[in-house]
């Protein structure tokens, strides 16, 4: 019999979370029946709804799957599904003569690595020990240098995706709630799935999360984390401003066990300045900084600083597995960020897509598109019909990803343009973009 004797939150949510947790733990091993609803809302002295509630969100997360009337039984979510969202972004890319979909920086305007790798493979001080540091000291010291505020401890990881999955694998547990903004980057969707934690969208504007949707989200759900891109925002193009940072401080300041996660991905190729909770809550932020949209998605390295807790948890987790991000790629970041020549480089790429990004938004705004976002190599493209546009667009040749896989809520609306490897002065692509964004019939009537 389930020992629900410390069980202390006895709603939904608590029961819910409970149930979760025998389940993460193995106490509740896959393939257990649970007992019936009304059985267990006798033995909880609670009503059957509540207990029916927890079900259902335990379900929603597939931890428990219901067999009719047979039972409910304890599951795992199925691996294999899991990267659902992201599938249906990279899926199906046949041979486009434009491709538009990737969210991916434009080869041509990253900094060479071969020369960061040879002066990187004959430096004298990497490592052949395993009890090394795992930041490499020199690219520790350039970062810290820079980072928004004072991290209480700081890591290198394979890029921002691995830094997400290693700190929310630490801090998100079943049946736990996370504030995203909606619409979010699809793998980010599919990850907290995986750790079966129940999302909670709050919508975006040119600032990012929009206030008055934040105070409810954190009233009604209390989260144990906020996800936010704070610049160049995948897909919106949304970017932090000074207030909106000051806003959204004030709110969290009501929700002590919140913990901020800020996903920098786009790093040093974003426009808008680096602005960040961590200056307000200094320890519950961690905050991302990615290079793969500055100096290469091979390179495969982001930092992490910030709070403690969650970052030395992953890292030491991390020691399970491969220890630290390899030394030499480190060691190559590290000349690049002090090279003025790759300096240069990356600031003119952060200028190109700034034009490309601004030539696509202006030109669909004087066509009457409600285009928005300032910041990054995404424009978020309201339609009238998304497959429709997918498919107008492929009919001229032009790959664009669909907006579905980013939205929690109000699917169906959007597509993603990156606008990384689009030529500066692309009149004809605006225009087929325009055609594509309305209903048939309102392009043939125009
Ligand atoms: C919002 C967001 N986070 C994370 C990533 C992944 O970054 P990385 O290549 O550093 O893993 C991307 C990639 O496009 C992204 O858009």
């Amino acid at each position: 019999m389930f020992a629900w004797s410390r069980l202390e939150d006895r709603s939904a949510r608590g029961i819910a979370a409970f149930v979760g947790r025998a389940i993460r733990d193995g106490t509740l091993p896959v393939g257990t029946r649970l007992a019936p609803v009304r059985a267990i809302a006798r033995e909880l002295g609670v009503s059957p709804t509540t207990v029916s509630d927890a079900w259902r969100e335990l379900a929603r997360n597939g931890a428990i799957e219901s067999h009719g009337r047979n039972g409910t039984y304890v599951r795992l979510p199925d691996p294999v599904l899991a990267p659902r969202r992201y599938r249906q972004v990279t899926d199906g890319r046949a041979e486009f003569e434009l491709d538009l979909s990737t969210g991916t920086p434009d080869p041509a305007l990253l900094p060479p690595l071969a020369p960061a790798l040879a002066r990187a493979a004959t430096r004298g001080d990497l490592t052949t020990s395993y009890a090394d540091d795992p930041v490499l000291p020199e690219l520790g010291d350039i970062l810290r240098e820079d980072w928004p505020f004072p991290p209480e401890s700081f890591a290198v990881f394979d890029g921002a995706m691995d830094a997400l999955d290693r700190v929310l694998r630490e801090t998100v547990r079943i049946g736990d709630r996370v504030v995203v903004e909606d619409p979010t980057f699809p793998p980010l969707l599919d990850l907290l799935d995986v750790l079966g934690a129940v999302v909670v969208p709050v919508g975006v504007d040119e600032c990012g999360l929009r206030p008055d949707e934040f105070a409810t989200a954190l009233r009604d759900a209390d989260p144990v984390a906020v996800i936010v891109q704070p610049r160049a925002q995948n897909p919106s193009g949304a970017a932090f401003d000074p207030e909106r940072v000051d806003a959204l401080a004030r709110l969290l300041r009501s929700s002590p066990r919140t913990l901020v996660v800020e996903d920098d991905h786009a790093g040093a190729i974003a426009s808008e300045p680096r602005l960040s909770l961590g200056a307000h809550l200094v320890d519950r932020t961690v905050t991302i900084l990615g290079f793969s949209k500055s100096h290469g998605p091979d390179l495969r390295l982001a930092a992490i600083g910030g709070a403690s807790g969650p970052i030395d948890a992953a890292a030491t987790r991390r020691q399970l597995g491969p220890g630290w991000s390899s030394r030499l790629l480190q060691a190559a970041l590290a000349e690049l960020l002090v090279d003025a020549h790759a300096s240069d480089q990356v600031a003119t790429a952060r200028s190109r897509y700034a034009r490309r990004r601004l030539h696509l938004v202006d030109g669909l705004r004087k066509r009457g598109l409600a285009v928005s976002g300032r910041d990054g190599i995404n424009v978020w493209v309201p339609v009238d019909d998304e497959q429709h546009a997918l498919v107008a667009l492929a009919a001229r040749g032009i790959a664009v990803a669909p907006g579905t896989p980013f939205r929690v809520v109000d699917p169906r609306h959007h597509i993603r343009v990156t606008v990384a490897s689009l030529s500066d002065s692309a009149a004809d692509v605006v225009d087929a973009i325009d055609r594509a964004a309305r209903r048939p019939d309102a392009v043939r009537r125009a």
